[in-house]
């Protein structure tokens, strides 16, 4: 299973959310595999850090070998992560065409979203014709605010389909990132925690329920 994180548009928060289901995942013993795409290599700077993804297998790769790997891997009944970069990059083009599901995060501002829906063709348009299975994801959003709920409903209306659960602006990621960890090493019943629990969960849902169908 290949799940792919990526947007045009930089600092959305896809590595934060790469690296927290990568870890949330592996705590759930599924034992993922986390690709470093993006050669700005966040993740890598992450599990240089003293946590270190707490063991998370993480590999650096931002050629097309990538796509190699990831397909061993999850031919092998290996789960895989990959973390992309915020530009258009042929890498991404590559990851996009192998995924089994694409990740969106997209901040809660009409630039985020006008930027979204522009280069949302470019993230599904595959060379099979044939769409990913993806959702956004509303990132560093405050709770409740009518901008969040805004946006969530311009994205839907757009017919782009958006995640329940919200990753909200809280300082518990920048602050567990600094350890080289995530929030569910830290604390793994607190809000932040919690919050990647629900959206991994989410994700196994529709993933679930894809498979269902086939
Ligand atoms: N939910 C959140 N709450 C608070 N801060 C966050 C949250 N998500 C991300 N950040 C912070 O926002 C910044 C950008 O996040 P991140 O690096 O994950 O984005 P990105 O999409 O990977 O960026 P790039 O396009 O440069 O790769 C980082 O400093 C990160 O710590
Ligand atoms: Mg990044």
């Amino acid at each position: 299973m290949i799940v792919t994180v990526a947007t045009m548009k930089g600092g959305s928060g896809k590595s934060t959310v790469a690296s927290c289901l990568a870890v949330y995942w592996h705590l759930r013993g599924r034992r993922p595999t986390l690709i470093d795409a993006d050669p700005q290599r966040s993740i890598m700077g992450l599990a240089a850090r003293e946590r270190g993804l707490g063991g998370v297998a993480v590999i650096e790769d931002a050629s097309e070998e990538a796509t190699k790997t990831a397909r061993r891997l999850s031919n092998a009944g290996g789960l895989v992560i990959i973390d992309t970069p915020g530009f258009r990059s042929k890498t991404t083009v590559d990851c996009l065409a192998v995924s089994d599901f694409l990740l969106v995060p997209v901040k809660p501002s009409p630039f985020d979203v006008d930027r979204t829906l522009d280069t949302l063709g470019f993230l599904t348009e595959r060379p099979d014709g044939r769409r990913p299975l993806f959702r956004c994801l509303l990132t560093q959003t405050t709770r409740d605010s009518v901008i969040a709920r805004h946006i969530r409903a311009e994205l839907t209306e757009a017919g782009l389909p958006v995640l329940q659960t919200e990753m909200q602006n809280r300082v518990a990621y920048p602050e567990a990132s600094l350890w080289g960890a995530t929030p569910s090493l830290i604390s793994w019943k607190g809000p932040a925690a919690k919050e990647i629990a629900a959206i991994a969960e989410e994700i196994d849902m529709v993933l679930g329920q894809q498979q269902a169908a086939a």
